[in-house]
């Protein structure tokens, strides 16, 4: 059962509450309806993957209420404060280096050192930002390979009984997504959007780079600046040879010396991936040696970044 909300008082303190508790709430904005999630928690935000049905783990956009907020996330330089106080808040995403200090879940910044942030206007988003008072990772509230939804109406079309709350704030204004800049290095122009790039060149002083591809950031371009564990990885591994670190999964692996999910569900998988997979490069001596995952639903975005983190690596 997915609850449509109207943006009310009441409304909106219902889909902070549902947020608090790990729940996904749509919300409007000025761009196109976002599915929120706590972007501090690791369940939440890996069942934003599994409402979508995504098939990897690509980095989303956190949505925050203000500048203050965002800094608390993202480390500013002076171009990045220049072009935020111009822009914001307005359908503009920042890509900045990660605040440590953030404590965002590593699902949201596919585990880069890299975060997109973004202070969108709408009044509804703003009220809900302030009403749950944390971080929301978002991405557009439509199933993987889907159009965006412009409407609580395309919402409940794509995710009805996927997500437990849609409010609704009518039709957007912008109706395309917004404009990504990337500022880690050079400006780029990420994905075009709802501000347009001369507006941005005009306001840096500085022509924009045709940036890498953002909607696959983890191209192998950019593999290089993705953990990858420093031991030798391998899948589907169902009897790890001794001497081997055994990243378990399900039931069959309880000896492993860690297990991803001991009851085998795939949302508490993908929500331990990054961190287990820290954790038992930090504490194997040889292999790690990784039971299988089942090829469905979540498990497909686990298997993908599980094969880049075995994939034999880019030279430094
Ligand atoms: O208008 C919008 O931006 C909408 C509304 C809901 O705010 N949100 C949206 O989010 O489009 P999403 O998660 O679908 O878009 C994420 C985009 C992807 O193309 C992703 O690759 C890029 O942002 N991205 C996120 N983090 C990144 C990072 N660290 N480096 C490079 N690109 C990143
Ligand atoms: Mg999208």
């Amino acid at each position: 059962m997915t609850d449509l909300l109207n943006p009310t008082e009441t409304g909106i303190a219902t889909a902070a509450r549902l947020l608090s508790e790990g729940a996904l709430v749509a919300f409007p904005t000025e761009t196109v309806y976002g599915l929120g999630g706590d972007a501090r928690s690791d369940i939440a935000v890996a069942r934003i993957f599994e409402a979508k049905g995504r098939p990897r783990f690509n980095p989303l956009i956190v949505h925050v209420a203000d500048l203050d907020a965002a800094r608390a996330v993202a480390v500013f330089d002076e171009r990045a404060e220049r072009v935020a106080t111009a822009f914001w808040p307005g359908p503009l995403t920042l890509v900045l280096p990660l605040r440590p200090s953030a404590r965002l879940s590593p699902l949201v910044t596919a585990d880069l050192p890299s975060v997109a942030v973004r202070v969108p206007a709408h009044p509804v988003a703003q009220a809900l930002f302030r009403a749950f008072g944390g971080p929301l990772a978002a991405p557009s509230a439509n199933p993987s390979g889907k159009v965006s939804p412009t409407r609580a109406e395309h919402v409940m079309a794509g995710l009805a009984g996927r997500i437990a709350a849609v409010v609704d704030g009518g039709a957007c204004a912008v109706g395309v997504e917004s404009t990504i800049l990337g500022l880690t290095d050079g400006p780029a122009l990420l994905r075009p959007g709802g501000i347009p790039a001369e507006a941005l060149e005009d306001c840096l002083g500085q022509r924009l780079e045709a940036g890498g591809d953002a909607a696959r950031p983890n191209a192998p371009g950019q593999l290089a600046s993705h953990y990858a564990p420093s031991a030798p990885v391998r899948l589907g591994v169902a009897t790890p040879e001794p001497g081997a670190f055994w990243l378990g999964f399900g039931p069959g692996a309880s000896s492993a010396d860690l297990n991803l999910s001991p009851s085998g569900d795939l949302v508490e998988a993908a929500a331990n991936l990054f961190h287990y997979l820290r954790e038992a490069d930090s504490r194997a001596a040889g292999p790690i040696c990784v039971s299988p995952i089942p090829d469905k639903g979540l498990g497909r975005a686990i298997n993908d970044r599980l094969r880049r983190a075995a994939a034999p690596r880019p030279p430094d």
